[in-house]
């Protein structure tokens, strides 16, 4: 039976599981979503048709871009200024993360309601973060009226893109007080919980060999990339495991997401924090726009995995992943079920990556 998310999302409760310390919480336990929809329960939701793509570029390139940095600024703005009770916002949005993570829900939809409901460490891990995605860049957009507004990806397996994304720690000046010290607080892309040793120009450790010789991490970074996407990547591997209903929790993360996954978000947390807010727990992930941009990547290795070997690198079939579903509030305030059958082209869902090159790809170790 596939894990489905409940249609009765006032059935949550606070979240515990995998947060260390729960008292020094700082974004809160409390992450079910707010009960404002137009209808009480999710109503299965159908891709629109005859959108304009939207394409993803690369973060380090857009940030050099002022017409897409204001854009993205701007939407991440009106995100956050939205009221506490609008599902829209960016702390109900970081919620929906903490929700499907840290045992806020139960599996009861699928007959088991003493289990928690977890998207992690299986084969859940995509599906459910492209679903994510995709509606958080569809409230972004409609946030500032443009439709063809796309998340920019961050491109840490490149070696241009290997640190931290500069439109994500600019300073700008106080719209308030323009002749004040500018300061990245004033930057809606800014999150005051990053590790500061990690910012520019600190170069992202995939697998955390640690020492200040550059070039060896980063060629170790392109080993591990090519390791996670290309050695012994059987779908099983690159997927995660098999989860299916009455499974409590499984400790079989694909790849991607046991590496360079988990590898950037504990690079990106503060480690003084209680629970390494916010990147480093999955609780307080959603809070922080790095966040997104970082998933993007991940989303993006999904099809870079497909077209690697497409005759050997498929989706899984399997019913118990095909029709996992998920609930999501889209950018009408709708409250939606997806389902995983219905994510597995791009193109489909309306968007694209633009090109990057994948020099990992001739790193076999
Ligand atoms: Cu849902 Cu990167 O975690």
């Amino acid at each position: 039976v596939p894990i489905q998310a409940p249609d009765n999302i006032a059935h949550c409760v606070n979240a515990s599981d995998g947060i260390r310390d729960l008292n020094d919480a700082v974004r809160g336990v409390s992450c079910c979503p707010p009960l404002t929809s137009p209808q009480s329960y999710p109503v299965d939701y159908v891709l629109p048709k005859n959108q304009p793509m939207r394409t993803r570029l690369t973060a380090h390139q857009a940030s050099s871009d002022p017409v897409y940095v204001k854009k993205y600024r701007d939407a991440m703005a009106a995100m956050r200024a939205l009221p506490d009770d609008d599902p829209r916002s960016w702390k109900n949005q970081g919620k929906v993360h903490c929700a499907y993570c840290n045992g806020a829900l139960t599996q009861e939809k699928s007959g088991f309601d003493s289990f928690y409901l977890q998207i992690h460490n299986n084969w859940l891990f995509y599906p459910y973060h492209r679903w994510y995605l995709y509606f958080y860049e569809r409230i972004l957009g409609s946030l500032i009226n443009d439709p063809t507004f796309a998340l920019p990806y961050w491109n840490w397996d490149n070696p241009e893109g290997m640190s931290i994304p500069e439109m994500f720690e600019t300073s700008l000046p106080d719209p308030a007080n323009p002749a004040g010290r500018p300061s990245p607080r004033n930057n809606s892309l800014f999150d005051a919980y990053r590790d500061v040793l990690h910012l520019q120009p600190a170069i992202l450790d995939i697998g955390r060999i640690g020492g200040t010789d550059q070039q060896a991490i980063i060629e170790n970074n392109l080993f591990s990339m090519y390791n996670q996407m290309i050695t012994g990547t059987t779908p099983n591997g690159f997927f995660g495991g098999q989860m299916a209903a009455g499974v409590d929790n499984m400790n079989e993360a694909g790849s991607i997401e046991a590496g360079a996954h988990i590898a950037v978000h504990s690079w990106v947390g503060n480690p003084r924090m209680a629970n390494n807010e916010d990147m480093g727990n999955l609780y307080s992930s959603g809070y922080d726009p790095l966040f997104y941009s970082h998933h993007s990547n991940v989303d993006r290795l999904w099809s870079i995995w497909k077209n690697l070997d497409p005759v050997n690198n498929t989706d899984p079939v399997d019913p118990d992943w095909t029709d996992a579903s998920y609930v999501f509030y889209d950018e009408n305030k709708n409250l939606v079920r997806v389902y995983n059958k219905d994510c597995l082209s791009t193109t489909n869902m309306g968007y694209q990556y633009a090109d990057s090159p994948m020099p990992w790809t001739t790193y076999s170790p």
